[in-house]
């Protein structure tokens, strides 16, 4: 069928406001709100007893694989193991009798990806997928295949599929910890329910879009953006460093903001754009100081963070911006919209073409 753009301008845009639509199918197909139970299919193995799990995928979704790891390992308490497809495939990784290795991939195509999969199957392990193509030949050679319910993606730059892929694989941490017994039911039950809210959140984060314009005109001019995070933020300041440089063609590093001080800061000077990404999570202050030694070396500070967060640290910021509250193990799939609005609304700025960036492909099937 063919697709259009109804009334947004490009279908990145579109994309992005489905987001609270499309995050939500993909968590009911998974979940029950009524009694919080969560259903998946069949696994050939039993996550109490996993000795690890690999996570393997290329792109936007290796940066899901990231995120992943932190709630596999902080909730479920499995040892994790991530890589890039094009590297791991070339490697000679220690797989351990019984374990796992889950395939991110939103088309279920790229060579690399598919490569590494069977590279995992030659070591033993147990073939996951979580794809958004159900009918793609990663899904067809994994033994259990996880969807996410995303719907064509047009735009080159991922934005609902990385956000549904956020969604399924913190549904499945959950599952695994659960039947692990490695947290605590109220905890759960938290992240269960912020995750619940979420796409109402998302909803009223996407109603005021104009308030990014401003900024987004300002980094349209500027030849390097910084974007830190860390802990579960540090993979989404590399996905929104990821996002503005193959959209704007504006050159943009993602850092763990505590490695700032070993390079990164060499780059600062007078009014570089620094991109905060910084709830209140366990992490905050210490991001907090990260961003006072920008400040003083004259970077120009854009704040990402919640009311609290903002109460904090807003005064030192050039922009701050209020996302709303939410389980600190949610916060990287709430504060990826902002990172998709700027890159978006900067490669708007630009006039660059937003839908198919020069030299990217949406499904690489080469190596
Ligand atoms: C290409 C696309 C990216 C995508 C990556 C991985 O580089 O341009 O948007 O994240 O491939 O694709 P996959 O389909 O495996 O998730």
């Amino acid at each position: 069928a063919l697709i259009g753009k109804g009334n947004y301008r490009h279908f990145m845009e579109k994309e992005i406001h489905e987001q609270p639509e499309v995050m939500g199918y993909t968590l009911f197909h998974y979940y029950r709100s009524a009694d919080r139970s969560i259903a998946l299919p069949d696994l050939p193995f039993d996550p109490a007893s996993l000795p690890k799990l690999t996570i393997v995928a290329a792109g936007t979704s290796f940066y899901a694989g990231m995120v992943a790891k932190y709630w596999f390992e902080t909730l479920a308490r499995i040892p994790v193991e991530i890589d890039i497809a094009s590297e791991f495939r070339y490697r000679n990784p220690v797989m351990p009798e019984g374990g796992a290795a889950l395939f991110i991939s939103q088309s279920g195509e790229s060579l690399d990806t598919l490569m590494a999969l069977r590279h995992a199957r030659d070591g033993g392990q147990h073939i996951v997928a979580l794809v958004n193509q159900p009918e793609s030949t990663i899904a067809r050679e994994s033994d259990v295949v996880l969807e996410t319910l995303a719907g064509p993606e047009i735009c080159v730059a991922s934005t609902k599929a990385f956000t549904t892929q956020l969604v399924a694989l913190l549904t499945l941490a959950v599952d695994f910890a659960r039947r692990r017994g490695s947290a605590s039911k109220e905890q759960l039950d938290a992240v269960m329910d912020s995750l619940v809210h979420l796409p109402a959140q998302i909803g009223e984060v996407l109603k005021e879009t104009e308030k990014w314009l401003p900024v987004s005109h300002e980094l349209s001019k500027v030849r390097d953006v910084l974007y830190l995070g860390r802990g579960l933020s540090y993979p989404i300041a590399m996905e929104g460093a990821l996002k503005l440089k193959e959209l704007s063609y504006i050159h943009a590093e993602g850092y763990a903001a505590g490695e700032m001080k070993h390079g990164p800061i060499a780059l600062l000077e007078e009014g570089v754009p620094v991109i905060m990404v910084a709830p209140m999570d366990p992490w905050f202050e210490k991001v907090a100081s990260n961003a006072m030694e920008v400040r003083a070396r004259g970077g120009r500070v854009i704040l990402l963070s919640d009311r609290s967060g903002i109460n904090r640290l807003g005064d030192l910021a050039t922009w701050s911006f209020e996302l709303p509250e939410c389980d600190p193990m949610v916060a990287p799939i709430l504060y990826t919209i902002p990172v998709q609005l700027l890159s978006y609304f900067t490669a708007a700025e630009k006039g660059t073409d937003v839908d198919q960036p020069r030299n990217l492909a949406k499904s690489v099937t080469v190596e």
